[in-house]
């Protein structure tokens, strides 16, 4: 028996999660994983009810599970809050707080949706990217941070830290990552301007003995920003701090064109929450027209890496592969004239073509 918490959050967020609970609910009683499953308040969602983005019983309910499905967090009426009762802060609070270090964001085409992509079909056909991005480090956590008044000047500042211990804990997810795929590493960093980052490259490098059959390459950000426009298919895993990594992982998800189809999963010892990467979309939330396919792959990355059963994680990537080829589309995803279907038509479908 597993324990999963799930926090639907805002916006299109519950939509999309009920229907990857189809699939959850599907794939839970065909292979007999005895799921149990409880819901929790995190984001807006839980700031009305009860003033906080991430209540004690939301976080106490995750740190109890095994793994942790989110849909999105934020929209335009919390906006104006003071910086800890934003709803980013429930996600940030989250990741902390269950040292989910780890976030791994692949970028990968779907052929079938190729002609989305803003760059030529020849540049993305064979984009098939990993991100292992640090999570709780970083600029992100650094202190000290704030803004004060210095000689009557308003002035903000932030600190990029990262120690030896947490460079080498995400590059070692990264370089095993590399070594099940095509067995390129390829570590981000600014070594020429931020020591920081220098101490980054130095901590990887001297990992690289341990993993002979990978091949690590190191890129500075700038260049690794251009590159990823000039020629994306070059890349096989990426790894980069918090900061650099939430910016590329942007960048990359668009090559695909899709946003609406990219899982993730954010991984720590034992532990692992799994969200798409796209967020609320409060425009057109409640309408039944959100895309579930990112949900519903961030599933199949939760079987794979917190439930032990990568057998279920690759039907369900097949299931999502044959609604595709059959030409059912959500609207994000649909070519101009093209019929499109709701969400919860969406996760019926793929429920189907698990042919259970
Ligand atoms: C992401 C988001 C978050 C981040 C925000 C919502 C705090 O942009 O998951 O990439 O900056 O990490
Ligand atoms: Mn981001």
């Amino acid at each position: 028996m597993k324990k999963i918490a799930i926090f639907p959050g805002d916006g299109i967020g519950p939509e999309i999660v009920d229907a990857a609970r189809l699939v959850l609910d599907a794939v839970d009683q065909a292979a007999g994983l005895q799921l149990q499953c409880t819901d929790g308040l995190v984001g807006g969602a839980a700031l009305d009810a009860a003033d906080d983005p991430l209540p004690e019983a939301s976080l106490q309910l995750a740190m109890a599970a095994d793994a942790v499905i989110l849909g999105a967090v934020g929209g335009p009426c919390w906006d104006n809050l003071p910086p800890a009762k934003r709803p980013e802060q429930g996600l940030l609070r989250l990741r902390k707080h269950l040292d989910l270090f780890a976030n791994l964001r692949p970028a990968q085409i779907f052929l079938q949706l190729l002609s989305a992509s803003p760059l030529r079909p020849e540049l993305v056909q064979d984009v098939d990217i990993l991100v292992v991005r640090e999570l709780t480090g970083d600029i992100y956590f650094g202190q000290p941070r704030g803004v004060e008044i210095v000689n009557g000047k308003r002035r903000g500042h932030n600190t990029m830290v990262y120690d030896e211990d947490e460079i080498r804990r995400i590059a070692h997810v990264a370089f095993k990552a590399a070594q099940g795929r095509r067995k390129q590493l390829c570590s981000v960093d600014k070594a020429n301007v931020l020591e920081t980052t220098r101490l980054w490259r130095e901590v990887v490098t001297e990992l690289a003995p341990e993993y002979p059959d990978v091949s690590l390459t190191h890129m500075y950000v700038d260049n690794a920003a251009m590159q990823l426009i000039r020629a994306p298919a070059q890349f096989d895993v990426l790894l980069t701090g918090n900061m650099f990594g939430d910016i590329l992982s942007d960048e990359a998800s668009q090559l695909t064109g899709s946003i609406g189809m990219l899982p993730s999963a954010s991984l720590g010892e034992g532990r692992g929450m799994y969200e798409p990467i796209h967020g609320s979309a409060p425009d057109i939330a409640g309408q039944d027209k959100a895309n579930p396919l990112a949900t519903i792959l961030s599933i199949a990355m939760m079987l794979r890496h917190s439930l032990g059963a990568e057998q279920w994680a690759q039907r369900v990537e097949m299931a999502v592969q044959k609604v595709l080829d059959a030409g059912l589309r959500t609207a994000d995803i649909a070519a101009p004239g093209e019929a499109v279907i709701g969400t919860r038509a969406m996760g019926q479908a793929v429920v189907q073509a698990l042919q259970l």
